[in-house]
């Protein structure tokens, strides 16, 4: 019988919720090499992690990071903390001794991003491992387009297409960590780009060579403060300043000499979650979105002109589809949830010493992420292309 697994979990909102959903699900769905124990969650307010932990299986709940560390038990550490601490919790884990999985971005600074890869460099050393939550590749319909340039059926690539779009960000949404520099180092950028950005590398296999023509934008520089002590209206209108951007657009060349552009904002109405990404290659193109996750569009350009037109593949057939043959017949669709699911999967296969179904991405990896997002940065603020040589 194969040693359980002991995981601890850091954030109990959004992503506590995402990957607490997976880590219970996982053994369910995956035949894995090891089983999943819920051991310890953390997060900031002591009386909703407890009520957290007993709503999803957690068998403790902490405030205090140092717990977790101090559990030899415990084996992973899954971090869906803000930003600003992806670097000092994912550090001081591989220093203690365990795997890391980390919620992108990788983190919100460049110095940050590097800090966590030099530590991932010498824990592998002694065999730890990291992973990346950019959950989309492993949405069937992306792995499967990942798969599909591997086997050469787009031919050479000309274009990406990449844009992320969110309309959440308007004038009513409160201040949160979200809209601090501090705390998430950037707005859009780093939480839209970065998915994008990872999707164009994973899916293309390239690696983006010069940044150029970025542009961002802070539309709306004051909001709303929520949950502050102070009194009735006096304390409602309390505003202070977002220090973030709500939308960065930019222009990208790959080592192929493919092209590409990126559109990350949550300012764009009409569009909840639109994570697209095109790709027009040589022999074929593919489009994909996410609020139509189940489904790639297909281009053969290798068939009769007559013939030629964008086909929908319901990437849902076992066998076919990456991940598929885990879940439900073809067609029974998947969701959000599912693509958490199949990381936690990947992620236990790797650290049993077995391969994923699609690449994961380590902090090696997704600082290469991070590298692409600062060089737009610096585009912008100093209107010009950048050399990804020159990031460091
Ligand atoms: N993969 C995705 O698609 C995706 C989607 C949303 C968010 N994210 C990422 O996940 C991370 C968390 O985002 P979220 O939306 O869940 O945020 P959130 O605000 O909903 O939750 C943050 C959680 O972290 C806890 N926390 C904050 N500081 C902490 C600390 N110092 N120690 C322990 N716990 C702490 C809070 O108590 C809270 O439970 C961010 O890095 C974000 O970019 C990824």
């Amino acid at each position: 019988m194969p040693k359980p697994l002991n995981i601890a979990l850091v954030g109990s909102k959004f992503m506590g919720r995402a990957h607490s959903n997976a880590w219970l699900s996982v053994n369910k769905f995956f035949d894995l090499p090891r089983d999943v124990v819920m051991r310890t969650v953390c997060a900031l307010e002591a009386k909703e992690t407890r009520a957290f932990a007993r709503k999803w299986g957690w068998d403790r709940a902490t405030t205090s990071f140092d717990d977790i560390l101090d559990d030899e038990t415990i084996e992973l550490v899954d971090v869906g903390s803000p930003n600003h601490v992806h670097a000092p919790q994912s550090i001081a884990a591989l220093e203690a001794g365990k795997h890391v999985a980390c919620e992108k971005p990788l983190a919100g600074t460049l110095d940050d991003a590097r800090a966590m890869r030099d530590a991932a460099r010498k824990a592998k050393r002694r065999g730890l491992q990291t992973f990346v939550w950019f959950n989309y590749r492993r949405c069937p319909a992306v792995a499967f387009a990942h798969q599909l340039v591997r086997k050469g059926k787009l031919g050479r690539i000309y274009h990406v297409r990449a844009q992320y779009l969110q309309d959440w960000g308007g004038p009513d949404t409160p201040l949160s960590w979200r809209f601090d520099v501090k705390q998430a180092g950037s707005g859009a950028h780093g939480d839209l780009n970065a998915h994008i950005i990872d999707m164009a590398r994973f899916i293309t296999g390239d690696e983006i060579v010069e940044v150029s023509g970025a542009v961002q934008e802070t539309f709306i520089k004051e909001r709303r403060v929520v949950g502050t002590t102070g009194k009735g209206a006096r304390s409602r209108k309390r505003r202070g300043k977002s220090t973030v951007d709500d939308c960065v657009l930019f222009l990208a060349r790959f080592k192929s000499g493919a092209i590409g552009s990126f559109e990350a904002t949550r300012l764009a109405t009409g569009n909840q979650n639109g994570n697209r990404i095109e790709i027009n290659g040589e022999k074929g193109a593919i489009k994909f979105d996410f609020e139509r996750m189940n489904e790639l569009q297909w281009w053969d350009n290798t068939l009769d002109s007559s013939l030629r037109g964008w086909s929908r593949i319901m990437c849902t057939n076992a066998g076919d589809h990456p991940y598929v043959d885990a879940y439900w017949p073809p067609a029974h669709l998947l969701g959000y949830e599912h693509g958490f699911v199949s990381q936690a999967a990947d992620i236990i296969r790797m650290i049993a010493g077995r391969k994923p179904v699609v690449p994961m991405p380590d902090f090696e990896d997704a600082y290469q992420t991070q590298r692409v997002l600062h060089a737009a940065v610096l585009s912008a603020r100093e209107r010009r292309a950048v050399k990804m040589s020159e990031v460091k």
